[in-house]
Protein backbone atom coordinates (compact mmCIF):
# COMPACT_ATOMS: atom_id res chain seq x y z
CA UNK A 1 0.00 0.00 0.00
CA UNK A 2 3.17 2.65 0.94
CA UNK A 3 4.69 1.27 -2.80
CA UNK A 4 1.06 2.25 -4.15
CA UNK A 5 0.36 5.45 -2.38
CA UNK A 6 3.49 6.97 -3.71
CA UNK A 7 3.01 5.53 -7.07
CA UNK A 8 -0.71 7.53 -6.86
CA UNK A 9 0.91 10.82 -5.45
CA UNK A 10 3.34 11.59 -7.66
CA UNK A 11 1.18 13.13 -9.79
CA UNK A 12 1.66 10.96 -13.14
CA UNK A 13 -1.73 10.30 -15.47
CA UNK A 14 -3.47 7.27 -14.86
CA UNK A 15 -2.16 5.60 -17.97
CA UNK A 16 1.52 6.58 -16.77
CA UNK A 17 0.18 4.36 -13.11
CA UNK A 18 -0.97 1.99 -15.82
CA UNK A 19 2.06 1.13 -17.51
CA UNK A 20 3.63 0.75 -14.48
CA UNK A 21 1.74 -1.73 -12.92
CA UNK A 22 1.75 -3.88 -16.10
CA UNK A 23 5.88 -3.84 -15.89
CA UNK A 24 5.41 -5.20 -12.18
CA UNK A 25 3.37 -7.76 -13.42
CA UNK A 26 5.28 -8.45 -16.31
CA UNK A 27 8.29 -8.91 -13.79
CA UNK A 28 6.84 -11.11 -11.65
CA UNK A 29 7.47 -14.02 -14.44
CA UNK A 30 10.10 -15.63 -15.92
CA UNK A 31 11.00 -14.26 -19.08
CA UNK A 32 9.76 -16.90 -21.75
CA UNK A 33 6.61 -18.01 -19.71
CA UNK A 34 4.21 -14.91 -20.79
CA UNK A 35 5.70 -15.27 -24.60
CA UNK A 36 5.43 -19.08 -24.69
CA UNK A 37 1.67 -19.53 -22.98
CA UNK A 38 0.29 -17.02 -25.37
CA UNK A 39 1.89 -19.13 -28.18
CA UNK A 40 1.25 -22.19 -27.47
CA UNK A 41 -1.56 -22.70 -24.75
CA UNK A 42 -3.84 -19.71 -25.45
CA UNK A 43 -4.59 -20.84 -29.19
CA UNK A 44 -5.99 -24.16 -27.87
CA UNK A 45 -10.05 -23.79 -28.57
CA UNK A 46 -10.32 -20.76 -29.12
CA UNK A 47 -8.87 -19.80 -25.34
CA UNK A 48 -11.05 -21.45 -23.29
CA UNK A 49 -8.05 -23.59 -21.70
CA UNK A 50 -6.27 -20.93 -21.21
CA UNK A 51 -8.98 -18.86 -19.35
CA UNK A 52 -9.68 -22.04 -17.40
CA UNK A 53 -6.07 -22.45 -16.64
CA UNK A 54 -5.65 -18.96 -15.63
CA UNK A 55 -8.72 -18.91 -13.71
CA UNK A 56 -7.36 -21.50 -11.66
CA UNK A 57 -3.73 -20.09 -11.30
CA UNK A 58 -5.33 -16.93 -10.22
CA UNK A 59 -7.44 -18.04 -7.15
CA UNK A 60 -4.79 -20.50 -5.83
CA UNK A 61 -2.17 -17.48 -6.09
CA UNK A 62 -3.42 -14.41 -5.33
CA UNK A 63 -5.36 -14.96 -1.93
CA UNK A 64 -2.11 -13.28 -0.03
CA UNK A 65 -3.12 -9.88 -2.27
CA UNK A 66 -7.25 -10.15 -2.22
CA UNK A 67 -8.45 -12.81 0.35
CA UNK A 68 -10.85 -15.74 -0.34
CA UNK A 69 -11.66 -16.28 -3.62
CA UNK A 70 -12.96 -19.08 -6.13
CA UNK A 71 -13.10 -20.51 -9.35
CA UNK A 72 -16.83 -19.81 -10.46
CA UNK A 73 -18.66 -20.55 -13.91
CA UNK A 74 -18.83 -17.66 -16.21
CA UNK A 75 -21.11 -17.07 -19.68
CA UNK A 76 -19.07 -16.61 -22.51
CA UNK A 77 -20.72 -14.73 -25.87
CA UNK A 78 -21.04 -17.93 -27.87
CA UNK A 79 -23.85 -18.76 -25.23
CA UNK A 80 -21.68 -21.54 -23.62
CA UNK A 81 -20.44 -20.97 -19.90
CA UNK A 82 -16.71 -22.19 -18.70
CA UNK A 83 -15.68 -22.26 -15.54
CA UNK A 84 -12.95 -19.31 -16.10
CA UNK A 85 -14.16 -17.04 -13.35
CA UNK A 86 -12.64 -16.02 -9.92
CA UNK A 87 -14.85 -14.83 -7.28
CA UNK A 88 -12.81 -12.59 -4.73
CA UNK A 89 -15.28 -12.50 -1.59
CA UNK A 90 -14.04 -9.38 0.06
CA UNK A 91 -10.85 -7.30 -2.10
CA UNK A 92 -8.12 -7.05 0.68
CA UNK A 93 -6.54 -4.77 -1.76
CA UNK A 94 -9.74 -2.42 -2.68
CA UNK A 95 -10.43 -2.79 0.94
CA UNK A 96 -7.07 -1.75 2.82
CA UNK A 97 -6.67 1.40 -0.26
CA UNK A 98 -10.02 2.62 0.47
CA UNK A 99 -10.06 4.00 -2.78
CA UNK A 100 -11.91 3.68 -6.33
CA UNK A 101 -9.03 5.15 -7.93
CA UNK A 102 -6.59 3.11 -6.38
CA UNK A 103 -8.63 0.15 -7.44
CA UNK A 104 -8.92 1.08 -10.74
CA UNK A 105 -5.27 2.88 -11.81
CA UNK A 106 -3.42 0.30 -10.16
CA UNK A 107 -5.50 -2.87 -10.20
CA UNK A 108 -8.41 -3.38 -13.02
CA UNK A 109 -6.84 -1.57 -15.98
CA UNK A 110 -3.54 -2.83 -15.81
CA UNK A 111 -4.97 -6.71 -14.88
CA UNK A 112 -6.67 -6.51 -17.60
CA UNK A 113 -4.47 -4.91 -19.77
CA UNK A 114 -1.96 -7.86 -18.78
CA UNK A 115 -3.69 -10.47 -19.53
CA UNK A 116 -4.54 -9.11 -22.76
CA UNK A 117 -1.35 -8.24 -24.09
CA UNK A 118 0.86 -10.57 -22.20
CA UNK A 119 -1.26 -13.46 -22.93
CA UNK A 120 -3.34 -13.03 -25.10
CA UNK A 121 -6.69 -13.66 -23.15
CA UNK A 122 -9.16 -11.12 -22.21
CA UNK A 123 -10.70 -10.36 -19.31
CA UNK A 124 -13.20 -8.76 -17.14
CA UNK A 125 -13.14 -7.53 -13.83
CA UNK A 126 -15.82 -6.12 -11.73
CA UNK A 127 -15.44 -4.91 -8.87
CA UNK A 128 -18.27 -3.94 -6.86
CA UNK A 129 -17.44 -1.14 -4.26
CA UNK A 130 -20.38 -1.48 -1.85
CA UNK A 131 -19.57 -5.08 -0.57
CA UNK A 132 -15.86 -5.32 -1.99
CA UNK A 133 -16.43 -8.14 -3.63
CA UNK A 134 -14.96 -8.41 -7.33
CA UNK A 135 -15.75 -11.36 -10.51
CA UNK A 136 -12.95 -11.80 -12.72
CA UNK A 137 -13.82 -13.13 -15.97
CA UNK A 138 -11.18 -14.72 -17.92
CA UNK A 139 -12.46 -15.17 -21.88
CA UNK A 140 -14.52 -11.72 -21.76
CA UNK A 141 -13.54 -8.45 -23.33
CA UNK A 142 -14.09 -5.80 -21.09
CA UNK A 143 -16.39 -2.89 -22.50
CA UNK A 144 -14.26 0.33 -23.65
CA UNK A 145 -13.08 2.88 -20.57
CA UNK A 146 -16.11 5.02 -22.12
CA UNK A 147 -18.27 2.58 -21.76
CA UNK A 148 -17.67 0.64 -18.53
CA UNK A 149 -19.71 1.46 -15.77
CA UNK A 150 -17.53 0.76 -13.00
CA UNK A 151 -15.49 3.56 -14.35
CA UNK A 152 -18.48 6.17 -13.70
CA UNK A 153 -18.62 5.46 -10.14
CA UNK A 154 -18.19 8.46 -7.81
CA UNK A 155 -15.68 8.68 -5.11
CA UNK A 156 -15.56 6.27 -2.35
CA UNK A 157 -15.94 8.10 1.12
CA UNK A 158 -13.37 6.42 2.67
CA UNK A 159 -10.80 7.19 0.57
CA UNK A 160 -8.65 9.58 2.42
CA UNK A 161 -7.66 11.55 -0.44
CA UNK A 162 -10.94 12.80 -0.84
CA UNK A 163 -10.59 14.74 2.35
CA UNK A 164 -7.52 15.43 2.04
CA UNK A 165 -8.40 17.42 -1.58
CA UNK A 166 -11.38 19.10 -0.06
CA UNK A 167 -9.26 20.42 2.41
CA UNK A 168 -6.98 21.67 -0.06
CA UNK A 169 -9.85 22.92 -1.88
CA UNK A 170 -8.23 21.20 -5.00
CA UNK A 171 -11.05 19.75 -7.66
CA UNK A 172 -13.59 20.62 -4.71
CA UNK A 173 -16.46 19.66 -6.67
CA UNK A 174 -14.92 16.56 -8.56
CA UNK A 175 -16.83 13.52 -7.89
CA UNK A 176 -15.40 11.14 -10.62
CA UNK A 177 -13.17 8.95 -9.29
CA UNK A 178 -11.60 8.06 -13.17
CA UNK A 179 -10.30 11.73 -13.91
CA UNK A 180 -9.29 12.24 -10.72
CA UNK A 181 -6.40 10.02 -9.73
CA UNK A 182 -6.38 10.10 -6.13
CA UNK A 183 -9.31 9.36 -5.20
C1 LIG B 1 -22.85 -5.19 -5.08
O1 LIG B 1 -23.05 -5.79 -3.84
C2 LIG B 1 -24.27 -5.43 -3.21
C3 LIG B 1 -24.26 -6.03 -1.80
O2 LIG B 1 -23.94 -7.39 -1.82
C4 LIG B 1 -25.44 -5.93 -4.07
O3 LIG B 1 -26.66 -5.55 -3.48
C5 LIG B 1 -25.32 -5.30 -5.46
O4 LIG B 1 -26.31 -5.82 -6.30
C6 LIG B 1 -23.96 -5.57 -6.06
N1 LIG B 1 -23.82 -4.77 -7.28
C7 LIG B 1 -23.57 -5.34 -8.44
C8 LIG B 1 -23.44 -4.39 -9.60
O5 LIG B 1 -23.42 -6.54 -8.59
Amino acid sequence: MEVVNRLMTKGRSNSEIEQSAVRVLIALFPPFLLPLFKMLITPIQDGKIASMMLARATALSCQWLMGTCSVNSVDLPDGSSCSSGVFVERCKYLEESKCLGVCINTCKLPTQTFFKECMGVPLLMEPNFSDYSCQFKFGICPPTQDTDKVLQEPCLNICPNVQRRRNLRVNADTTQCPKATLC
